[in-house]
């Protein structure tokens, strides 16, 4: 059987009420762009939104960053975008940066997770969509559910988990070209978390098995500061995961979601606030946030997707939520003060340099 790709692309591109949650009639056209233009061209597709931002998850068989595949669902969100337009929502268009599609989304705006391989005879997988934060937020998750026993059981349990997982993480800072490192776990598990913990700067693309060979994990690692040079959004990351066999269960994978740990974005992108679990299509609110992730489970056959299953939608992630929003309003009681905002070089592209720069000029240096 030749391989299948999975593609995500996801963009912001207009939501009511503020930085809230997309239209209806901006989904409409969306949907209805890839339904009628990806006739011939895709297997299946399964269009979500989280928060403000719009996915677009579609299978086919022309590999990863093929320019056709790519531009069917630039042009969707363009249609979107026109939708948007039409009804005078905030940001309309806000992620498409660039007029002119050429070979591919990357380093346009919206983000991208894609694998291509080869189905397994139960091919699961799970499809993560985070808003109000960005693609440091996957390290920690990542990192504890693929190389920390403590929650993933398949460490000590399965022999093929066991031979451990290649980690591929990108320097996001450096902008020219791709610059990644990879490093194997368990005997570079110092090292991986060296790097893990600066996640404004570090950040996990893939993962493969050791065992196999195979990828298990495909994750989106767009920064739009270094695309538009300024603030324009934060970027609200995307990611494929493998489960089951030579990868870690699905319970696996969701267990580190259960400490909400505090991420990068909340309000304007700048604050510090805590990564909440959420159901399907949940909205924002208190402080533009808390920083939400969705995940859906789906099962992929010769393309064709099953529903998705909402993977946060359960009685014992309720308990989750209410953590997460009293840690909210922890942070939140201390405003903007310290480890309550991000650090100068998160801030460096917003309104407050030109606030700093002023200030600058009237510095003394006493005598
Ligand atoms: P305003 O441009 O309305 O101040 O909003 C800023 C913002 O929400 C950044 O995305
Ligand atoms: P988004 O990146 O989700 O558009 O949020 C922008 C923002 O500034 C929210 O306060
Ligand atoms: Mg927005
Ligand atoms: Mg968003």
């Amino acid at each position: 059987m030749p391989k299948i790709t999975i593609s995500v692309i996801k963009a912001d591109i207009g939501s009511i009420g503020g930085h809230v949650r997309p239209s209806q009639k901006l989904l409409e056209a969306v949907e209805n762009y890839i339904k009628q233009k990806g006739r011939g061209l895709i297997l299946d597709y399964y269009l979500n939104f989280t928060g403000d931002d719009v996915s677009i998850l579609s299978t086919h068989r022309r590999g990863v960053l093929d320019s056709k595949i790519h531009r069917l669902c630039w042009e969707a969100l363009v249609a979107g975008t026109k939708a948007a337009k039409s009804q005078g929502l905030y940001a309309a268009g806000q992620d498409l940066l660039k007029e002119a599609f050429a070979k591919n989304v990357k380093g346009m705006g919206p983000a991208v997770a894609e694998m291509e391989f080869e189905e397994r005879p139960a091919e699961p997988f799970l499809f993560f969509q985070a808003d109000k934060t960005d693609p440091g937020a996957f390290n920690l998750p990542l990192y504890l559910g693929f190389a920390d026993p403590m929650h993933c059981s398949g460490l000590m349990l399965s022999p093929k988990i066991k031979k451990g997982f290649k980690f591929v993480v990108m320097d996001v800072n450096y902008t020219q070209a791709d610059k990644i490192i990879e490093l194997n776990v368990p005997e570079d598990l110092y090292d991986l978390a060296a790097l893990l913990r600066d996640p404004e700067r570090f950040v996990i693309e893939s993962i493969f098995s050791r065992a196999s060979g195979e990828q298990a994990v495909a994750a989106s690692t767009t920064r739009l500061r270094n695309i538009a040079g300024k603030y324009v959004g934060k970027d609200d990351p995307v990611m494929l995961v493998r489960v089951q066999s030579d990868f870690p269960a699905t319970g696996e994978i969701l267990s580190p979601f259960a400490i909400a740990p505090y991420v990068a974005g909340f309000m304007r992108g700048s604050h510090t606030g805590p990564l909440m679990p959420v159901k399907k299509n949940s909205t924002i609110s208190y402080f533009d946030g808390p920083p939400i992730i969705s995940g859906l489970g789906f099962c992929v056959k010769n393309g064709k997707l099953t529903e998705p299953v909402d993977l946060f939608d359960q009685p014992f992630w309720d308990e989750v939520r209410k953590r997460a929003s009293i840690k909210a309003k922890e942070i939140r009681a201390q405003g903007f003060f310290g480890a309550a905002m991000l650090p100068y070089s998160e801030l460096e592209y917003g309104g407050i340099v030109e606030t700093l720069k002023a200030l600058e000029k009237k510095f003394k240096i006493r005598k």
